[in-house]
């Protein structure tokens, strides 16, 4: 790869975010950038940097895809605003899942959300506000997946030969290329980002259809939604690198009050890992593991059967997807 990592030992993010900052004013020079914010710790740092460097020249939209975590949207929104970046939340469910109608396989699931993320909703942002670039906050370990060929991460373009000024008609700008999630971290932490956005658990881009095999439905997008807060709320105290989880394609037979139920099976996660390139399951009490069984079996309908995943990255890989 010709692009060279900065580990955490060789980063100064004071440094860094100065050099950032003075590097995107003097890339977007008079013109306008816009950005999207997810609220996980990349977008969420990129935001910070591209609002010092441009300040209202830079216009941050929240996209509402739909395939967010509960009440999400709102919760980010507020928290930045908080600190005083404006942003704009961007309805764009109708657009997310007309493309993912139909599509199973997980790489055409991930293009589908690519050309609706940077051609429907973003190429028509670009072009409504006249703005030249993009930030993203792609970072050191989604191009070496993409380039790996292990997944095609969202945000991969030049990588993958996509020219984004030719074929969106915007340049793009990827502040975070060179670091991992923990340096992010850092750089999160100097821009004085709070704990709570800092030392978030990862979350994928493409959201909640990384976690739904087989076709991405809103009915099975709200499966996996209410499943995931169940696993984040019994979860989020172990100190595990990230939880999640996945719906499966295959309906199962199960039986409730006497009577067979044929329904669907939820597969939980949880993952210890340092920086999501090699991971093992983490050896959860098994009082927690029947207390998620009892919870998503009778909070989330129509779900009939709880796994847990034992495998480790590799050949697991932290999503489903
Ligand atoms: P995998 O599933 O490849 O995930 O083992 C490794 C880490 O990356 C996250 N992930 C993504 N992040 N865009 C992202 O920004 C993506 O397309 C994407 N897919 C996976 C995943 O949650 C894990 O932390």
């Amino acid at each position: 790869m010709e692009i060279e990592e900065i580990e955490v030992k060789d980063l100064d993010p004071q440094v860094f975010v100065e050099q950032k900052i003075a590097e995107i004013a003097s890339l977007v020079g008079s013109g306008l950038a816009v950005n999207a914010l997810s609220g996980g710790v990349d977008s969420s740092t990129v935001t910070m940097l591209g609002h010092k460097a441009l300040g209202e020249r830079l216009k941050t939209y929240f996209i509402d895809h739909g395939l967010m975590r509960e009440g999400e949207p709102k919760k980010i929104v507020a928290l930045f605003n908080e600190i005083g970046v404006p942003v704009e939340i961007v309805d764009a469910k109708a657009a997310f899942f007309d493309a993912l109608k139909g599509v199973g396989d997980p790489e055409e699931k991930r293009e589908a959300i690519t050309q609706a993320f940077y051609k429907d909703v973003f190429g028509e942002l670009v072009k409504e506000s006249g703005a030249t670039h993009l930030l993203q906050g792609t970072n050191y370990t989604d191009i070496e997946e993409t380039v790996a060929g292990v997944k095609r991460q969202h945000n991969i373009l030049e990588q993958l030969g996509i020219d984004p000024e030719k074929e969106y008609g915007y340049k793009v700008i990827e502040p975070l290329i060179r670091l991992r999630k923990p340096a992010v971290r850092e750089v999160a932490k100097a821009l004085g980002l709070s704990e709570e956005i800092h030392n978030r658990p990862p979350f994928p881009g493409p959201a909640l259809a990384a976690r739904v095999i087989g076709e991405v439905t809103w009915e099975r997008v709200e499966t996996v939604r209410k499943a995931t807060g169940i696993v984040e709320e019994e979860l989020s105290n172990t100190g595990a690198f990230q939880y999640l989880a996945i719906l499966h394609e295959d309906m199962v037979t199960g039986v409730r009050s006497g009577k067979r139920d044929y329904g669907f099976q939820v597969e939980v996660r949880c993952w210890d890992s340092q920086d999501a390139k090699t991971g093992s399951p983490t050896r959860l009490p098994y009082e927690i593991l029947e207390r998620l069984a009892e919870r998503i079996t009778t909070e989330v309908p129509g779900v009939v059967s709880v796994t847990y995943n034992i495998t480790k990255k590799p050949p697991s890989t932290i999503e489903a997807v």
